[in-house]
């Protein structure tokens, strides 16, 4: 049976929630395999919206598995809050598993997250400040604390008074900060220790075991491919593995074992955070975009940038990844404009550039040259075949995927989970 794998194939917001959430629908187990709460993602059921940050999608389906795999960075105090949100409207999480080896945001992640921003001033990443990166650094420098120690109060208190001597130091000395003190932290992250508990397991061995008893599997990832911390734009990167390749680390499964990997492309781009792109639309276009589309961050409100879809990334992605599929979505939102762009090429000091540039330097000298095509009126979200698509539609998906090469499986139509259109059942069926 499938394993099947959602890839942000941008800059985050592609609606990877959407697509996890209706692909969910036949899955038996989802998890999310990196990131942290930096991630937003938003799920609309029978009109009803959800925000996720740290739940994986699949938690809307009480009776599947929902799995935070190891590669994740649980800041536990905000699962809580998550779960308990959940709870008060009415929702079972039972089926929730937490990994033993993912690691904890602690709360002096969060304070250096904001203070290494400041300090870089003019060239600040634009992190969400949720401590991700911190706590990504103390993983691999091999002094980070992991949900399992949660359960080991002993283990749990000696960790953190190591990590608060060394962190204190840095608050205190490079800062000029006021440091942190051990009772408020330890005590606050073992209640949520005994509230996770039920949840927090080896989950590497669940995922393998219903890989396989055949069940269908559905790899959620979190941000996006240029967000990769080795294959995105750096050094404005997240400090984690987005691509396809990082669901096998994060979530404890070979390479063999993945069977599709679906790219999920918004038809135009977004940014949120600093860095170069090509394609920004600094215009009324790009206001015009941003309204119709609430291209708003989900985790911290900031508007996003918006500019045109831009297929020398996309292509790049698309190999990055290996995409088995593409899950086109938000076409819907550019429904009424005149033209609609899309950047198959840049041009850089009177040459043509195809391959995406390592230096962001370089990616800031590219001027896109643009393909444009006649806009479309509104998109019913009621169609159920490709055909039914208003032709500009159909002739904009066409092109887009046949210039990298990778067929679309599913085209959004819309917010709600059935406003979907399947090409392709990527499990199978
Ligand atoms: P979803 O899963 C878009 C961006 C931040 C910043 C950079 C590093 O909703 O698509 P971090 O806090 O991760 O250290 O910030 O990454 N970023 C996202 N952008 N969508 C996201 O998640 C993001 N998560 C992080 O804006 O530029
Ligand atoms: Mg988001």
């Amino acid at each position: 049976m499938p394993v099947v794998v959602v890839v942000g194939s941008q800059w985050g917001d592609e609606g990877k929630g959407k697509i996890t959430d209706y692909l969910a629908l036949e899955a038996d187990v989802v998890v999310r395999y990196q990131g942290g709460p930096n991630a937003g993602h938003t799920v609309v059921v029978n009109e009803e919206e959800f925000q996720l940050h740290l739940l994986p999608s699949g938690i809307l389906y009480p009776e599947k598995l929902s799995i935070i795999g190891n590669g994740v960075v649980v800041d536990p105090l905000i699962l809580v809050d998550e779960l308990e949100a959940m709870h008060k409207r009415g929702r079972d999480t039972r089926g929730l598993r937490i990994s033993d080896r993912a690691h904890l945001i602690m709360p002096y992640h969060k304070i250096l997250d904001a203070l290494q921003e400041e300090s870089m001033g003019e060239s600040k990443i634009g992190t969400t400040l949720k401590g991700v990166g911190p706590a990504y650094m103390d993983k691999a420098a091999r002094v980070g604390i992991r949900v399992g120690d949660l359960l080991e109060p002993a283990l749990f208190k000696e960790r953190l008074q190591a990590n608060l001597s060394d962190k204190n130091r840095v608050l205190k000395y490079i800062y000029g900060k006021d440091t942190l003190a051990l009772e408020p932290i330890l005590d606050s992250y073992l209640e949520a220790g005994e509230y996770l508990a039920p949840y927090i397991t080896d989950t590497a061995v669940l995922i393998n075991h219903a890989i396989d008893e055949d069940k269908k599997l559905l790899f959620e990832g979190a941000q996006g491919t240029l967000l990769d911390l080795d294959h995105g734009t750096y050094p404005y990167v997240t400090s984690s593995h987005p691509v396809a390749g990082g669901a096998c680390i994060g979530a404890g499964v070979g390479p063999t074992k993945i069977d599709e990997i679906i790219g999920v492309v918004k038809a135009y781009t977004s940014r949120v955070g600093d860095g170069p792109f090509p394609t920004e639309l600094l215009d009324e276009t790009g206001d015009w975009i941003r309204e119709k589309g609430h291209e708003y961050g989900v985790t911290t409100g900031r508007p996003r940038r918006i500019g045109w879809l831009d297929l020398v990334m996309l292509n790049y992605a698309a190999v990055l990844n290996g995409f088995t599929g593409i899950a086109f979505t938000r076409l819907d939102i550019l429904s009424g404009l005149d033209v609609v762009k899309v950047a198959y090429a840049y041009e850089r000091d009177g040459q043509i550039v195809r391959e995406f540039p390592a230096s962001f330097k370089e990616l800031a000298k590219c001027k896109p040259i643009y393909k444009e095509f006649p806009g479309w009126p509104e998109i019913d979200p009621n169609v159920r075949t490709f055909d039914q698509l208003h032709p500009n539609v159909q002739d904009y998906v066409k092109f887009v995927s046949e210039s990298i090469g990778v067929e679309p499986s599913i085209i959004s139509l819309g917010r709600g989970r059935e406003d979907s259109l399947t090409l392709r059942n990527v499990f199978g069926m």
